[in-house]
């Protein structure tokens, strides 16, 4: 089997579409893994990959450590800025997210952009935070490719970022916007008096148990009537039992 063919099979297999992904990046994972499993042939990998059940999801893991956007699902970045952000500075005078497991500041980004159209710059303060200390300096960079903005609508691709050739560099006012950390969601103490946690598609490879300790923590984090948003293939389905309330798609609210 050549390349080509097992990337697109694997893909399907995935659910992930390998396109989407950076591909020197993705192909040195593939390739690394496929050498540290004593693998020589494609059709062989596939193989392993369709009945090998735990190296399926450390394929995954491997594969999607990083992967980030801006406004990924967009229709959760717009529940956010009509619904979720106007209902909390309502609410509130000052307003404390936290972005857990941002990976290269796309999402707590995509936040501040929201934040900015909302006109709330100074009533906001997001905390953005991952384990891997590599791509938060990234994070902190805020330079960017054409692929990571595909789904910001391109009328804030103009407002909010500069062309350097096939480079878009974020604002300063936007980056000013987040503060970086690092943190061990499994290990580290977590944020307090939060009003907004967003944190997507970093628990789903972790066990039930992991997960359990993560949401009951971030309860813990939150204000009453803060909102816990989540990824779109990862839904809580015990969040009655850790005391939420199911507010809109792929949000929890603490009561
Ligand atoms: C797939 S990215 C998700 C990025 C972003 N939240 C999104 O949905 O677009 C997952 C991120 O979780 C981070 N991560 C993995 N394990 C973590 C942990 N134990 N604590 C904090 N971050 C973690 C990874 O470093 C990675 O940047």
């Amino acid at each position: 089997m050549d390349y080509q063919t097992f990337k697109e099979k694997v893909g399907v297999l995935c659910g992930i579409n390998l396109s989407y992904y950076k591909s020197q990046q993705m192909d040195r994972r593939i390739n690394s893994l496929m050498q540290a499993w004593g693998i020589t042939e494609y059709g062989e990998y596939l193989h392993v990959l369709e009945t090998d059940h735990e190296k399926f999801r450390e394929f995954v893991n491997k594969l999607t450590i990083n992967v980030s956007e801006f406004f990924r699902n967009p229709e959760r970045f717009i529940e956010l800025w009509e619904k979720v952000i106007p209902e909390m500075l309502k609410k509130y005078s000052q307003i404390r997210i936290w972005s857990a497991g941002c990976s290269d500041g796309s999402e707590p980004y995509s936040i501040s952009i929201i934040v900015s159209e909302l006109r709330a710059r100074d009533r906001v303060k997001i905390v953005a935070t991952d384990i891997d200390r590599e791509i938060l300096a990234k994070a902190k960079e805020g330079i960017y490719g054409a692929n990571d903005l595909r789904s910001l609508p391109v009328h804030l691709q103009e407002k909010y970022f500069e062309k350097n050739g096939s480079n878009f560099i974020l604002k300063d006012e936007i980056k000013r916007m987040v503060e970086f950390r690092h943190h061990n969601l499994l290990h580290d103490p977590y944020e307090t008096n939060v009003h907004l946690i967003v944190c997507r598609n970093v628990v789903i490879y972790f066990t039930e148990e992991a997960k359990n300790n993560i949401y009951t923590k971030f309860y813990q984090s939150l204000v009453p009537g803060g909102y816990l948003l989540v990824g779109g293939t990862e839904p809580i389905l015990q969040y009655r039992q850790l005391g939420f309330e199911h507010a809109l798609t792929s949000f929890y609210k603490k009561p």
